[in-house]
């Protein structure tokens, strides 16, 4: 397995360009199933989820090539066959679950196995349940998977919040079932991330009926059939913020392009609390923090328009170098602490009470060998390793590798001293 080796302590600068968002591209990918003709799906960034996405699709008789050059996929589901998605490919990857509803909207039936749980916590389904059955979808679990059957799909008036707030894959399922039901479906407690405001464009771009979307209440008039689009993902909003985070932990002037600074103003606001001088414009943000000194903050992780619960871990490496106590509770995924474990070997001072984090900021970082867990954490650790003293070895950079295209060659072209070492 490859590992990442950065020797930490050198100042950052210069201009770093935004991927797409992958929380975007995969529910889209999915929803090309919808279409009797192919599309053409851009800005999407050549990661392993996109990668098991489209293997997914191919084992449903979908054919897609993927050019990571242009970052562009076509996918063409007239060939689909199959409405069964085996456990050795949707375990992989959680997201794997958003072809449950495209499968339905498309085929009247799916079987899609259970995704299973995570590090950062039991992944339950049933808000995924709850909305699908709402639409007359006779849906159970049965050995592992989610067996769906709907010969008469009907629009009908959902609530979808759940205890944790709204579910941003459940509210796809829903949108992506809907799209295809007889009547109108209102989606109450829908989820409002810009990752389902896109899929409801692209879905509308396919000649679907969706009003509301990035809004708790969303209308989806159903419609008999949808064609082929091309479509432009939007930027990751996440990758951004990783690396505002990156330029600030280092306390470097570095320019992110390629953003929707709008889709991050939960964070702009916290970065700003923190001290962090940054200038917005169109698409982009520079952080001027040379010789900056920050404050501790408080934040907690809430649905979207809150804080988003993809940036904690990386805000949580940057208050560890920033003198006071901060205080981080995580209330989506209340488990979502692998990170913390690791960055303790880097020397920084946190405790955690349930799910909060109390973090004694200040202390130098020390390099050390560290374990990548999931995606947002191992960036965390990669963020640690670019201010501790000496050299830290980030093992396991599969996790990395799922949400990060090429962190390590954009961050050594900012002038950090990082390399990627083949196993
Ligand atoms: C999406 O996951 C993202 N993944 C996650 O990003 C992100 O952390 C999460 O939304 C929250 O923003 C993709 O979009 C591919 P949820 P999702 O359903 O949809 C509970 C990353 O790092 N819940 O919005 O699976 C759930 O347990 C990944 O890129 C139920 O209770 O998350 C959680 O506590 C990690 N019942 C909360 O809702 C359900 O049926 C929010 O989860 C579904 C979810």
């Amino acid at each position: 397995m490859d590992k990442i080796i950065i020797t930490g302590g050198k100042q950052l600068k210069g201009n770093v360009i935004i991927e797409g968002a992958k929380n975007a591209a995969l529910p889209i990918i999915a929803a090309a199933i919808l279409a009797d003709s192919p599309s053409v799906i851009k800005n999407v960034p050549p990661l392993s989820d996109v990668h098991t996405m489209l293997s997914i699709l191919a084992s449903l008789g979908v054919r897609s090539s993927l050019d990571p050059d242009k970052k562009e996929i076509c996918i063409d589901p007239s060939g689909i066959d199959s409405w069964v998605a085996p456990y050795d490919m949707v375990r992989k990857m959680r997201a794997s679950i958003c072809v449950l509803g495209p499968l339905i909207g498309q085929f009247g039936k799916a079987k899609v196995s259970l995704p299973g749980g995570c590090v950062i916590g039991q992944r339950p389904v049933d808000l995924h349940i709850k909305g699908l059955r709402a639409l007359n979808v006779h849906i159970s679990v049965q050995h592992g998977y989610l067996e769906a059957d709907a010969p008469d799909l009907q629009g009908a008036t959902i609530f979808l919040g759940g205890r944790f707030g709204s579910s941003v894959l459940a509210t796809a399922n829903v949108m992506l079932a809907a799209v295809k039901a007889k009547g109108t479906t209102l989606i109450y407690g829908a989820a409002c991330e810009p990752e389902i405001v896109d899929l409801a464009h692209f879905l509308n771009a396919m000649g679907a009926r969706i009003e509301g979307a990035g809004s708790h209440a969303m209308a989806i008039h159903g419609v008999e059939r949808m064609h082929g689009v091309e479509y432009n993902v939007i930027p990751d909003r996440i990758e951004a913020g990783t690396f505002i985070i990156a330029g600030a932990i280092t306390q470097s002037n570095i320019t992110v392009n390629n953003i929707v600074p709008d889709h991050m103003l939960a964070l702009l606001d916290k970065l700003a609390e923190a001290g962090v001088p940054f200038e917005v414009g169109k698409d982009y943000i520079s952080v001027n923090a040379r010789s900056c000194t920050f404050k501790p903050i408080e934040l907690t992780t809430l649905p979207y328009p809150g804080f988003p619960t993809d940036m904690q871990a990386q805000m949580m490496a940057f208050m560890t170098t920033v003198p006071g106590i901060s205080i981080i509770t995580e209330k989506i995924f209340p488990e979502r602490f692998m990170h913390v474990a690791e960055l303790l070997r880097m020397a920084a001072d946190i405790s955690l009470e349930n799910a909060t984090a109390i973090i004694k900021g200040g202390y130098h970082l020390s390099g050390a060998p560290v374990m990548a867990s999931d995606l947002r954490a191992s960036a965390a650790l990669v963020l640690a390793g670019l201010v501790a003293n000496g050299e830290t070895v980030i093992n396991r950079i599969y996790h990395l590798d799922r949400g990060y295209f090429n962190m390590e060659e954009k961050l050594r072209a900012l002038g950090a001293q990082i390399e990627r070492v083949p196993s």
